[in-house]
């Protein structure tokens, strides 16, 4: 029992918002994006497709780590992040949302390619039909989500549910498409006051749970907030299309 809570403790990242001043938002995103490129079995593809590529962190995971490609397609729906995104020779950017079904004809990926998407997936208003597009596309992809349990403690708090998918309807969804092999991991981030807090939950874009709190609901969290740190947790998903053709 004892070693059961020392591993759980181990897996918890511990990142706080001031170890790193730059890009001080997207501190666990970036984390994110690096482990999702690490987890890649290949060192070469025909085409990478970055599905809500955002303003480039899996592009610069895969420059650094030095995999090799022919095209890298950054997909996202806000032109702003896009126009943020490297911009290169090889990298062709499209502007389209995940949730409407027009957008899977912009792009293919052939066997030797690999679909990722990391950080995004949470905001598909529809995973299944997300997904069963994406498994049509290309034969292997990772994923990595946001779980509803990430800023757990503070929906408690707030008794409000999270407006992201658990992990166990992730998986349910995911396995309808591919096969999958998954990770959990957790993190969390450090604050020197719950009024910095809701300031990164405000700007972070991780997870709009606090769009749902009044002010008045607001005030009383940050009253009653148990933590000088916000949770996170994400699922990584190695996956194979059932469904690629
Ligand atoms: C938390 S950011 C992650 C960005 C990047 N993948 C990373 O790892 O840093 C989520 C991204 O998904 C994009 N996004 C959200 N909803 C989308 C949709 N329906 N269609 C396409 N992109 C979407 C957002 O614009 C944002 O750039």
């Amino acid at each position: 029992m004892e070693k059961d809570l020392e591993k759980k403790v181990d897996a918890i990242k511990e990142f706080s918002r001031f170890a790193n001043q730059y890009d001080n938002y997207n501190i666990i995103q970036n984390e994110v994006a690096k482990t999702i490129v690490e987890q890649l079995s290949s060192k070469n593809y025909s085409t990478i497709v970055d599905i809500g590529a955002g303003s480039g962190a899996v592009y610069q995971n895969i420059e650094k780590r030095k995999i090799q490609y022919q095209e890298f397609i950054a997909l996202d729906s806000v032109q702003n992040m896009l126009d943020i995104h490297p911009t290169h020779k090889k990298v062709t950017k499209i502007c389209a949302d995940f949730n409407t079904i027009d957008t899977f004809n912009f792009f293919s990926v052939n066997k030797s390619g690999v679909l990722l998407s990391s950080s995004a997936l949470q905001w598909s208003s529809s995973l299944s039909m997300t997904l069963n597009e994406l498994s049509k596309k290309s034969l292997h992809a990772h994923f990595s989500l946001f779980t509803s349990s990430t800023f757990k403690t503070l929906h408690q708090v707030a008794q409000i549910e999270s407006p992201i998918y658990s992990t166990q309807t992730i998986k349910e969804t995911m396995s309808q498409y591919y096969n999958c092999s998954y990770e959990v991991k957790n993190y969390t981030l450090t604050f020197s006051s719950v009024r910095e807090m809701f300031h990164y939950i405000k700007h972070s874009g991780v997870s709009g749970g606090n769009k749902q709190l009044s002010y008045k609901q607001m005030k009383h969290i940050m009253r009653v907030y148990p933590l000088d740190y916000l949770e996170f947790e994400v699922l990584f998903v190695k996956a194979e299309s059932l469904f690629y053709r």
